[in-house]
């Protein structure tokens, strides 16, 4: 099968196209061929190894995983002994995780993994782009407790955590605040948010303590203003380095210490995905509460193009991968 493999960490062009063994399902998995795939944020940072400390995953010198891609869509070849949640043809939707391996034409995922039936109202391409997102802006959500009629800021509302993290908020019930560039305004109103911040132009602090929530999706919502925002108790979620190793372990130390004091909790680390999430948000989508956002959509053979406008951090939403045997 055709996959995009790279064997050391650098640019978009250490990326190349390769034939490859195609993979064989285990007794409890599921072999997917795929329709769709995203470049998303963990696929450009285990390229480039960046921050250094995704070496220490992958490997120091060179990469062990060698193919990336977290999610894709798809539909299912074949199945192993064991499963019962899936059969041949079925037309599913999930998350490979921390084994990546969905820059491919194949895939074995665990019956009992992030993988579901694609909603009954999505594309492949559309339904490709929800796991990483919409997961981790799940996840992050539950652990600052949120709850109907709180204020929620979502600090990068346009990417690929934003746009969920918004359309979630709004879902639990809070009023929420999105923050974004001006070109972005009217599709983050556009996913329900009650009031838009344009960054280049307003300082979202200057309002005072208001917010229950600040998610900081992108590291960018600066730690002071952030508190500044925060009623006192409340929860900052910042899930992205704000700049090198040193602003990072300055922001852990300062965390600890603001949560010590009661000032505010702050929250980070990695989301992880509860047993049933995918099929929560899966409900979501065929209620009309929760879509994606996709920005740009590229073939296998341009990926390298799709890593650079991933990369570049301005993304709106989802950047896709269309396989060639796609048909909806
Ligand atoms: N901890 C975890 O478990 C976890 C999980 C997923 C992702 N992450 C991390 O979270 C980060 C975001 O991921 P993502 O996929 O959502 O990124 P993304 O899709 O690349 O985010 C792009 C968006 O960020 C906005 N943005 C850029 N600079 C901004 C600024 N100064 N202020 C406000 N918005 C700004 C851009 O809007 P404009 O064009 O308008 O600037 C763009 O729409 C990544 O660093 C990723 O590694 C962490």
């Amino acid at each position: 099968m055709k996959a995009v493999v790279y064997t050391r960490y650098g640019p978009p062009d250490v990326l190349e196209i390769k034939d490859v063994a195609k993979p064989v399902p285990g007794n409890n998995e599921v072999l997917v061929r795929i329709h769709a795939t995203t470049v998303c944020a963990a696929d450009w940072r285990l390229r480039k190894a960046d921050p250094f400390i995704v070496r220490l995953m992958n490997g120091l010198w060179s990469p062990r995983i060698q193919i990336l891609g977290m999610e894709l869509a798809g539909k299912v070849e074949s199945v192993g002994k064991a499963v019962t949640r899936f059969r041949e043809g079925d037309q599913v939707f999930g998350a490979t995780g921390f084994k990546f391996g969905a820059h491919a034409e194949y895939a074995c995922l665990p019956q009992d993994g992030l993988l579901e039936i694609k909603p009954a109202n999505m594309t492949f391409e559309e339904a490709a782009a929800v796991p990483f997102g919409a997961v981790t802006a799940l996840h992050f959500l539950r652990k600052a407790k949120i709850q109907a009629g709180q204020k929620v800021l979502v600090y990068g509302a346009s990417g690929s955590v934003g746009v969920f993290a918004v359309q979630l908020a709004k879902h639990f019930g809070a009023h929420v605040t999105g923050v974004c560039s001006t070109a972005n305004l009217d599709l983050v109103k556009s996913l329900g948010a009650d009031e838009v911040i344009d960054y280049t132009r307003e300082d979202f602090s200057t309002a005072g303590p208001v917010y229950d929530i600040v998610f900081d999706t992108v590291g960018k919502s600066g730690f002071a203003r952030s508190l500044k925002s925060l009623k006192r108790g409340g929860f900052y979620v910042v899930i992205a380095p704000s700049g090198g190793l040193a602003s990072v372990v300055g922001d852990i130390l300062r965390g600890i210490w603001v949560s010590m004091t009661g000032a505010a909790k702050v929250i980070g680390g990695m989301a992880r995905a509860a047993p049933g999430d995918l099929a929560f948000l899966k409900g979501l989508i065929e209620s009309g509460k929760l879509r994606t956002v996709i920005d740009r959509r590229y073939s296998l053979d341009e990926i390298a193009e799709a890593h650079r406008h991933a990369e570049a951090g301005h993304k709106k939403g989802h950047v896709v991968i269309l396989l060639a045997q796609t048909s909806q």
